[in-house]
């Protein structure tokens, strides 16, 4: 099958309308990718336009064994997959048993919170200056139930071959609060590690369906987080098997990265490609 090509800012994106198993066996070389940023449907009965999202989780469970192999031949030695994944209160397990899965090929080198929303009180922050009252920031999808609470995260599950793939933590660093600490640490730079909690909100936006015409997107921000944190210099090419409307090509090309996608729905195929037209 042809992909659909896109140049932007001397880079290319490559799109396949095609599933991603067969695809990724058809058409990439073995560790060829350095980066995977994907988020693959969680099984919890989400509305797709094409895909069924509640099949048996046995069977959901081998095809993602089996979309974990043909990754793992596609990825470089010293690559990184991150691996994007939510549950719903009734069924919180499934993060887990996709990664138990995922272990059976990767080593687990980090674990990242994506949190969507946030409150802090202003007596936990103490005498911080820029922190003058309780705040609450962020988005998400209110549950209404007596017994769980707003689900505000998801994990990015960050996988190598062998956990020992050296990252570049201060691409996404953040300066300290004390600047006395600056001193201290060689290299002298105001710039520490941010850690694995991301705070990342979604945009606020006015019509579901003009502009976010998907029912589980991930912002462009965290993926070009996970590829700034796995090295912009080190990234030839970035993969998503599960393209949606195409979050990850933006981060891609953003950063000026070469990137292949797999999408089997036409309609988000062609979101896809009509954002990644669009970017400036
Ligand atoms: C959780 S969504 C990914 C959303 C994407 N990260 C974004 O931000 O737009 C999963 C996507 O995988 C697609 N999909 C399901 N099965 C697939 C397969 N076998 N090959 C390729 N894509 C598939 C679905 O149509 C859906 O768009």
């Amino acid at each position: 099958m042809k992909p659909f090509i896109i140049h932007k800012k001397g880079k290319t994106a490559k799109f396949f309308l095609q599933d991603c198993v067969q695809g990724m066996r058809e058409n990439l070389q073995p560790n060829s990718v350095s980066v995977v940023i994907t988020s693959p449907p969680y099984n919890l009965g989400i509305k797709y336009s094409k895909y069924d999202d509640t099949i048996s989780r046995e069977k959901y469970l081998a095809w993602m064994r089996e979309w974990a192999g043909v990754i793992k031949n596609v990825l470089a030695e010293d690559g990184s997959l991150f691996l994007n994944l939510g549950s719903k209160p009734t069924d919180p397990h499934v993060p887990f048993r996709v990664l138990q899965v995922l272990e059976q090929e990767f080593v687990l080198q980090n674990t990242i919170h994506w949190i969507k929303a946030i409150s802090i009180d202003k007596e936990n922050v103490g005498n911080y200056p820029n922190i003058l009252d309780d705040v609450s920031v962020g988005h998400y999808k209110p549950i209404n139930s007596p017994r769980f609470l707003n689900d505000n995260h998801e994990y990015v599950f960050h996988l190598t071959k062998r956990g020992d793939v050296k990252l570049d933590r201060l691409a996404i660093g953040v300066p300290y609060q004390d600047k006395s600490n600056v001193l201290r640490w060689q290299g002298k730079r105001d710039l520490h590690c941010r850690g694995n909690i991301w705070f990342i909100p979604y945009e606020t936006i006015k019509s579901r369906d003009r502009d976010r015409p998907h029912p589980a997107t991930f912002p462009v921000q965290l993926a070009e987080m996970c590829i700034k944190l796995h090295g912009v210099p080190r990234a030839q090419l970035v993969l998503d098997p599960f393209l949606g409307i195409g979050q990850s090509a933006l981060a891609a090309l953003k950063l000026q990265k070469n990137f292949v996608g797999f999408e089997i729905d036409r309609a988000y195929f062609d979101e896809a490609v009509k954002r990644v037209r669009a970017l400036h």
